[in-house]
């Protein structure tokens, strides 16, 4: 009891001013050098959400909360073509940007336009072709989305072609540019809650399309993870198969995408899957086993245990709920810090104030600034792209998150064991949204 009263003097000792210090530290390590004459020309591959339409949302607070919102509001960049293979949707973004370069080919606009920058909006199991067309075209700057890549052969390849061809990628983990998750990394670091110790994570989705953020987080807090273990939610066919749109043939590739509603696999292929010499039907065939080449496992939620090099541990909750939430709690030896979507609490150690000789938590209030996103990340881009910045969210950073993502499916996949990374199996694929 000693040890921990004499701990939580240390945590005494970070008193508020102490605090806002920090928190303004963080503050100004948010401004960049921005005043160079050139302007970047941008441009977006796939128009939909998070390229534009949820600046349209009224209840989001805090706007511009897209690319190209973030493009329209930083002086030093301006949208000047994009790309949807649907027809509305790039006629509806040509009249809200003023754009009229607009095209339902995605090469095409790369080629005719020539952008500096380009961002990738559309699905991850295209991001790897469209990266690497990016990079084939010229472009210096690409803002590409989450997840990073379907597979680690795909993503190093992508980390390769980027230094080769002298590229700044920033994957879009937008949390790295928040200034409350750079607060709480700062508290952490300078031991304000003593030694981190655990992490309990919630979140809603699967793991790879909303894991691959949480994943990303916690190395931002806590550096490589060296060990995981999972255990991955069935596939649940009635909520998903025929609702998620998977049985389609892509109207670029014409290839053949179905999810199988027993295991949760997705067949891809050039010619419509059968099943016992009969073409699969888009319902009912939930009892029947399958025997389908190219199957590529499914992205699920789930649940999982990671251990991180720095000796934190975190255990991850992302089985289905019926609500949205994405949250970190951490536990150190001196104090404890909840972060999450509208969420920023800090508890410190201290002598308990109900009995005596007890040392509990107690919370602290904090002043905070926040900071916008969206316009941060494309500043941090320019940046990295005129040496003026170290990139805080590479390809590196990317593959490191979708590795931690695809080491809880290789764990499910044998049964729970327990896997060590770097992941030895470099093509496992998932498919990811
Ligand atoms: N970083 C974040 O916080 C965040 C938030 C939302 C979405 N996302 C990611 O962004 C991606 C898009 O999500 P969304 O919610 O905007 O989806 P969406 O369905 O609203 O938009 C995707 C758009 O891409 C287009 N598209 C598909 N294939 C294309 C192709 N070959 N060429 C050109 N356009 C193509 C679609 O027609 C659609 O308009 C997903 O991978 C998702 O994980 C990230």
């Amino acid at each position: 009891m000693k040890g921990a009263g004499e701990r939580s003097l240390h945590g005494l000792r970070k008193t508020t001013s102490a605090l806002e210090k920090i928190n303004k530290r963080v503050m100004r390590s948010f401004c960049v050098n921005t005043t160079a004459d050139k302007t970047y020309k941008a441009a977006i591959i796939g128009c939909g959400r998070v390229a534009w339409l949820l600046d349209k949302d009224p209840l989001i607070p805090n706007k511009p909360c897209t690319h190209a919102g973030a493009y329209q509001a930083v002086d030093r960049t301006e949208i000047v073509a994009a790309a949807d293979i649907r027809a509305d949707r790039i006629h509806d973004f040509s009249k809200e940007y003023n754009v009229d370069n607009v095209y339902l080919e995605y090469r095409e606009m790369l080629k005719k336009e020539s952008p500096d920058i380009v961002s990738i909006c559309a699905y991850a199991p295209e991001r790897f072709n469209m990266v690497v067309d990016a990079l084939h075209a010229g472009v210096k700057g690409i803002w590409c989305e989450k997840a990073f890549a379907t597979s680690l052969s795909e993503a190093e390849e992508m980390v390769r072609l980027c230094q080769d061809h002298g590229a700044m990628l920033i994957v879009s983990h937008m949390r790295r540019w928040s200034s409350d998750y750079k607060l709480a990394r700062e508290l952490i670091s300078d031991g304000v809650i003593g030694e981190p110790v655990s992490v309990v994570s919630h979140f809603s989705g699967n793991m790879i399309h909303t894991g691959t953020h949480a994943f990303d987080v916690l190395r931002f807090f806590f550096g490589d993870a060296t060990l995981v273990q999972g255990s991955l939610e069935a596939f649940d066919s009635t909520k998903n198969f025929n609702l998620c749109g998977w049985h389609f043939a892509h109207p670029r590739t014409r290839q053949h995408h179905v999810a199988c509603p027993l295991c949760g696999a997705l067949y891809v292929g050039d010619g419509a899957p059968t099943l016992r010499g009969q073409p699969v039907p888009k319902r009912g065939f939930r009892n029947e086993s399958h025997r389908w080449k190219n199957f590529i496992s499914r992205d699920t939620g789930g649940y999982a245990l990671i251990c991180f090099d720095s000796g934190v541990y975190a255990t991850v909750h992302a089985d289905s709920k019926g609500y949205f939430i994405f949250e970190f709690d951490i536990m150190g030896t001196e104090g404890r810090i909840r972060i999450g979507n509208r969420l920023f609490e800090l508890y410190l150690a201290e002598a308990s104030r109900t009995e005596s000789g007890l040392i509990e938590l107690y919370r602290k209030e904090m002043n905070l600034e926040g900071n916008n996103l969206w316009t941060k990340a494309v500043e941090h881009l320019v940046a990295c792209m005129e040496g003026k910045a170290e990139n805080i969210s590479g390809p590196s950073d990317g593959m490191a998150a979708l590795e931690i993502a695809l080491a809880i499916h290789e764990s499910h996949q044998k049964q729970g064991r327990v896997v060590g990374l770097p992941l030895e199996n470099r093509t496992l694929r998932v498919m990811s949204r």
